[in-house]
């Protein structure tokens, strides 16, 4: 049970004894947020999570799961940034593909929808019209309890339940992921009653997955959270070692670093998967949010192949080169299909003859590994031997390590945004939020121009 990595298509770019010098540099890292003493050092709840986690909020989450599950066909899962893309990777990468329309005898659990995430009056109304007729059940998710845009489609949520099924109704339906003391969030749910879980105050929203945040929407959807904890204590384990031929989480960081010194200023996540294009979605956010600011750090992108080598597959082959590509490898794919021969051989395709289609996907990805390092794109690849809610848990705690220890060797706090500030400020100026009246005048001044 352990993770691959293989860094051999990164040796055309980077000399070994540049990976071996910034060693004593990970290590401080590694030790700063093993002992909390880097920049950040109040949000690094995270690290000890897979070992102590709240085992009475766990049972809590569980009971609750199986409450909505007992009386919802659908639940609905409000929350962004941090407080969304953890639960939803979890849910896309370890459900059925058709999850949401699968008939009932092939899903014992509620429907998952996702909201809160934008701004868009379209996307609200059209999911409440495809909730017409169901059981609903939701959960609001914010830790600072007052993020807009959750705070408004609670809002719109709050209304359709009550209408529903009465104010008595509707409490028995919403379940409330919050700090708990603080936000206008935690002032509701103490007001109206509402069931309420607990967000760590030393875990910030990116690194939250492992929390209520994560593991309540997780749960609903059947999957086994106690294995996704027993993956990620397992990988605690391994990734807090000291020596970086030990420790791969480490070694990740120190490589994504070297590159980047070279000119590698954009890294893209690559799948061969579908059901993991929200983990990349999740990654992005964690590494985006860690590590850009102070006018630097590495830009995540990610695609979704082979899919997007029909698409984004030209510019990473040929385009501007300041790309490394990471590919997370499933060495056996959950399902499989045998080509079989065909007599006419139309299509060409008898040469797959006997061949399955996980093995094609596997070749499919030697190719193209070889063939972007050719066109000059260093390749890392990370494998996990399936998909499965263990190693889910595992990869989610070694790209954590990873960004930390990342962040910390960029000389940047991994563990603050104060970037995302700006739009809001603007927002709401714009809207007329009172205490923004001086701000609002000069931003619609600049509008008129
Ligand atoms: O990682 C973060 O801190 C952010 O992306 C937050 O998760 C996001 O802004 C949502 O915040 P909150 O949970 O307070 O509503």
């Amino acid at each position: 049970s352990n993770l691959g990595f293989d860094y051999s298509n990164t040796l055309n770019f980077i000399n070994l004894h540049e990976i071996s010098y910034l060693e004593k540099y990970a290590q401080m890292s590694l030790d700063c947020l093993l002992n909390k003493t880097g920049q950040g050092k109040d949000f690094l709840g995270w690290v000890d999570l897979p070992r102590n986690y709240d085992k009475n909020e766990l049972t809590h989450i569980k009971k609750a799961a199986d409450k909505i599950n007992s009386d919802s066909d659908a639940f609905v899962v409000i929350g962004i940034g941090g407080s969304y893309l953890g639960a939803r990777a979890a849910i896309e990468m370890l459900s059925h593909s058709f999850y949401n329309i699968l008939p009932k005898n092939k899903r014992t659990t509620p429907e998952i929808y996702f909201a809160g995430n934008s701004i868009s009056s379209t996307y609200l109304k059209e999911l409440l019209e495809l909730l017409e007729g169901k059981d609903v059940s939701i959960n609001v998710v914010s830790k600072s309890g007052t993020t807009t845009e959750p705070a408004i489609a609670f809002r719109v949520f709050r209304e359709f339940l009550e209408k529903k099924y009465g104010k008595d109704g509707a409490r028995s339906r919403i379940y409330v992921t919050t700090d708990k003391r603080k936000g206008a969030l935690k002032k509701l749910a103490d007001e109206e009653g509402y069931e309420s879980f607990i967000i760590p105050d030393d875990v910030g929203g990116r690194y939250s997955v492992l929390t209520p945040v994560g593991l309540l929407p997780i749960a609903v959807a059947g999957i086994n959270i106690d294995e996704i904890m027993k993956g990620s204590y397992d990988a605690s384990l391994l990734y807090k070692k000291n020596r970086m031929d030990e420790n791969i989480s480490m070694k990740y960081a120190v490589i994504r670093n070297i590159l980047y010194r070279k000119g590698k200023t954009i890294e893209i996540l690559v799948n061969y998967e579908p059901r993991l294009h929200y983990f990349s979605e999740w990654w992005k956010q964690l590494y985006g949010e860690s590590e850009g600011k102070d006018h630097k750090g590495i830009f995540p992108a990610s695609v979704d192949f082979t899919t997007d080598l029909h698409s984004m597959g030209q510019f990473i082959q040929d385009g501007s080169r300041n790309i490394f590509e990471t590919v997370i490898k499933i060495e056996k794919s959950i399902e499989d299909i045998t080509i079989y021969k065909d007599k006419t051989n139309l299509d060409g395709l008898n040469f797959l003859e006997g061949k399955t289609m996980d093995f094609i996907n596997k070749r499919a990805l030697q190719g193209t590994i070889l063939a972007h390092n050719d066109g000059g794109v260093p390749n890392l690849i990370i494998s996990i031997p399936e998909i499965s809610a263990y190693y889910f848990g595992y990869l989610v705690y070694f790209f954590e390590m990873a960004c930390g220890i990342s962040g910390y060797l960029n000389g940047v706090n991994p563990f603050d945004q104060p970037g995302v500030e700006a739009y809001k400020k603007n927002m709401f100026a714009l809207l007329g939020k009172a205490g923004y009246e001086e701000e609002k005048q000069i931003l619609e001044k600049r509008l008129q121009k």
